[in-house]
């Protein structure tokens, strides 16, 4: 009896220990530690989608200093896929990727960037293309062969009944058993909560909300009683609360960024992008970014702002004040500054001021300020600071003890 006892409890220590070395093993273990930056093609060019974009936007990711400035994965949203072939092999359209998916890859990598792809959890994409379920392991053989580093995973057409966590977790888990390291980018519009299940099923990052549209304010439904398309309001409304979900290897996802679409002015894009930053989002590019203006490229590229996305400690900053249209944003940056942003929703210019108790800082506190957007030291402030802020518009300070 005595002797069975020891042989179960030394049976479950090794069942232990192989587990915990299973995932410490994990080849997706230490992924996306700061928000993922890149290029997705889906907000400016939806299903036109081919070899000749994707190398055109790599090269223009390094030539424009987006690369420089952080941005790694260049990503094919959907409708890249045109069949699966008598095997049941995912296939790329031919016309359009007349070299194959790896031959788009190694161009991708050959620049010193990453590649990224999109498949579905149901049986076709959003776009109707063959989707990946009851295929997960044959698909994620096919993109470690030709070397994806990071997967875009929608919801549509999936079965009746269908588990979203379960689903998210044996993709992940296919990933995995191919033994290459990917990303995965949870694209289910925050319908599951996927802000409660996602790490666990070993996503990187979800989606919180319906699609962005390329405009400041307001929903606007697809069809009647479907809802919503959303401005970039109404998507910070909705990402700002969950806060507490985000961290390094799995951030609330905002949805991808519109900056350089040319639905909103400059002055609103460089709100959309701080807001983002401010949130810990991941900063996906969704314009053309072979053809943008410097004003354009020079909100992409603000290292500044970048810094407060990319920060090591990965909190999600948040509103800690709000007066009518005024708001007041704080995030906790590693070393225990601050980055704190003013947000004015009117339509017309106002003060706005920062308490440093509101920040989490005591009143009489002396620190220095500096101004993310003019790249300027503003000086010692004690107490708070204030700033006109346009309407649509943000200032974006570090303030540092
Ligand atoms: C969904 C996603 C979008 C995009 C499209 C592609 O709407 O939320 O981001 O991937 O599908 O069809």
């Amino acid at each position: 009896m005595k002797k069975q006892l020891i042989s179960t409890f030394v049976f479950l220590f090794l069942v232990l220990c192989a587990t915990a070395f299973a995932q410490e093993s994990s080849p997706s273990k230490g992924l996306a530690l700061t928000p993922p930056m890149g290029w997705n093609t889906w907000n400016k060019f939806a299903c036109n989608v081919s070899e000749e974009l994707v190398k055109g936007a790599a090269d223009a990711m390094v030539s424009s200093g987006m690369k420089d400035a952080g941005y790694q994965y260049i990503v094919i949203d959907d409708c890249w896929q045109e069949k699966r072939d008598d095997k049941g092999n995912v296939v790329p359209y031919a016309d359009r990727f007349p070299n194959g998916m790896k031959a788009v890859a190694d161009y991708v990598h050959s620049k010193g960037l990453k590649f990224g792809i999109y498949s579905d959890a149901g049986k076709k994409t959003c776009g109707g293309k063959p989707g990946g379920l009851g295929h997960e392991y044959q698909d994620a053989i096919s993109y470690a062969s030709w070397g994806v580093d990071y997967l875009k995973y929608d919801w549509c057409n999936t079965v009746p009944g269908q588990d979203a966590k379960a689903s998210y977790k044996n993709i992940r888990e296919a990933l995995d058993s191919s033994g290459r390291p990917i990303v995965l980018s949870i694209c289910e519009w925050g319908s599951h909560e996927p802000w409660l299940w996602g790490e666990e099923a070993g996503g990187n990052l979800w989606r919180t909300t319906g699609d962005i549209q390329d405009r400041w304010a307001g929903k606007k439904e697809w069809a009647p009683g479907i809802c919503c398309n959303n401005g970039v309001l109404a998507i910070v409304d909705q990402n700002e609360p969950l806060y507490s979900h985000a961290g390094p290897g799995h951030w609330n996802d905002p949805d991808m960024l519109e900056v350089g679409n040319g639905g909103m002015t400059t002055t609103e894009y460089r709100s959309h992008f701080s807001l983002w930053a401010i949130m810990a989002a991941p900063l996906m590019a969704g314009n053309d970014i072979r053809n943008m203006t410097p004003e354009i490229r020079d909100i992409l590229t603000n290292k500044e702002v970048i810094a407060i996305d990319q920060d090591a400690l990965g909190q999600q900053g948040r509103r800690v004040g709000k007066d009518g249209d005024l708001e007041v944003w704080s995030k906790q940056l590693q070393d225990g500054s601050r980055a704190v942003l003013l947000l004015n929703r009117g339509s017309s210019q106002q003060t706005v001021t920062a308490n440093w108790e509101q920040i989490g800082y005591p009143a009489h506190l002396n620190a220095t300020v500096r101004d993310l957007w003019a790249h300027k030291d503003l000086g010692r402030s004690t107490g708070k600071f204030s700033a006109p802020v346009e309407s649509h518009g943000v200032v974006v300070v570090t303030v540092r003890p």
